[in-house]
């Protein structure tokens, strides 16, 4: 079987496939339309990574193609409804990444909450003129409340690790997530409450045609003028030219992003804005999720060309009728 890899990933993604015909496209910048559409003529599986767009079109060329498999949790990339009519399997990369971008979450939480990007570009700046009672003072997390918008995998493991701040928890998610309630004695809220009442946000959801622009100026307005938000999701969930002016007008204390709408573009209003920090999608980067993802990749190919559902296919209704 042919299988093209759009992007050099971790050995554990490749060398289990060694029986069969592997090319990786092994540049550090993404394939091209061309290129993909080129290799996609003749492949049986594609290991693709959230940057490439897999379109109707792209998959029209895709004769043979049998599964693709995301090398991320979010499969927003792909044209999930067309795969499906073709037959072809979609697999994600859900669990192993889920500490990695929850801890990553925190990481963001604490560092805008804390103002470490305007301290680091002082520090580097030689702008540090010594220790003062008053100078970046930032906020406390111990005992505030945190609304957890989306109680997924990652939104759920985010929550608990809020466990030793003692936080009074909000959720919002379209299901009632036990753990959560039993754990944390956390509350599911509509989005507004949750907004207006929470002191930090942190977004988990995947991005649909019904989360885009789901934190907007409208939303933005309802929260606390000390709220900190964070996303680690998808950046299309936030309008970025809303939170900018909310946060240069001092609407909100602070943002850490993770994923911005046009990556690797950023929404320029946001770079000169001084109170959010930015990160460049490394909400998954760590080894260890890393390597899992690949070998998670690596597994749910060969499950299908073995006639196997891989466990994390994420368009289940198309295995009675997928190519074989
Ligand atoms: C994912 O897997 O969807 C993440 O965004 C990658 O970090």
């Amino acid at each position: 079987m042919k299988i093209y890899v759009t992007r050099r990933i971790p050995a554990q993604g490749i060398t289990p496939l060694a029986e069969h015909e592997v090319e990786i496209h092994a540049e550090d910048t993404p394939v091209s339309h061309n290129e993909l559409v080129e290799k996609i003529r003749t492949a049986d599986a594609l290991i693709s990574l959230l940057t490439d767009e897999i379109d109707a079109d792209i998959l029209g060329y895709g004769k043979n193609l049998k599964v693709i498999a995301n090398y991320a949790v979010g499969y927003d990339n792909i044209d999930i409804e067309e795969a499906t009519e073709r037959g072809i399997v979609v697999t994600n990369t859900p669990d192993v990444l889920t500490d990695a971008t929850a801890e990553f979450a925190w990481t963001l939480l604490f560092a805008a909450t804390r103002r470490l990007g305007e301290g680091e570009r002082i520090a580097r700046a030689g702008k540090f003129k010594g220790w003062a009672p008053t100078f970046l003072l930032g906020q406390g997390v111990r005992g505030k409340t945190l609304g957890v918008i989306g109680a997924g995998r990652i939104g759920t493991r985010f929550a608990l690790m809020s466990k030793g701040f003692e936080m009074k928890v909000f959720y919002y998610d379209e299901e009632r997530n036990d753990t959560l309630e039993q754990e944390l004695d956390a509350k599911r809220v509509d989005i507004s409450y949750l907004l207006h009442a929470s002191d930090f946000v942190s977004i988990h959801l995947p991005l649909t045609r019904y989360t885009h622009h789901l934190i907007d100026a409208h939303q933005i307005f309802r929260m606390k003028s000390t709220a900190v938000l964070v996303n680690t999701s998808r950046g299309a969930l936030v309008d970025e030219k809303a939170l900018a002016a909310a946060l240069k007008a001092g609407k909100i204390a602070a943002a850490g992003l993770d994923v911005f709408e046009n990556e690797p573009q950023i929404t320029p209003e946001l770079l000169d804005t001084e109170n959010v920090v930015l990160a460049p999608h490394i909400g998954s980067a760590t080894h260890e999720a890393r390597s899992a993802m690949a070998a998670l990749c690596s597994k749910a190919v060969l499950s299908v060309f073995g006639g196997q559902m891989p466990s994390n296919i994420v368009n289940k209704e198309v295995w009675p009728k997928r190519r074989e």
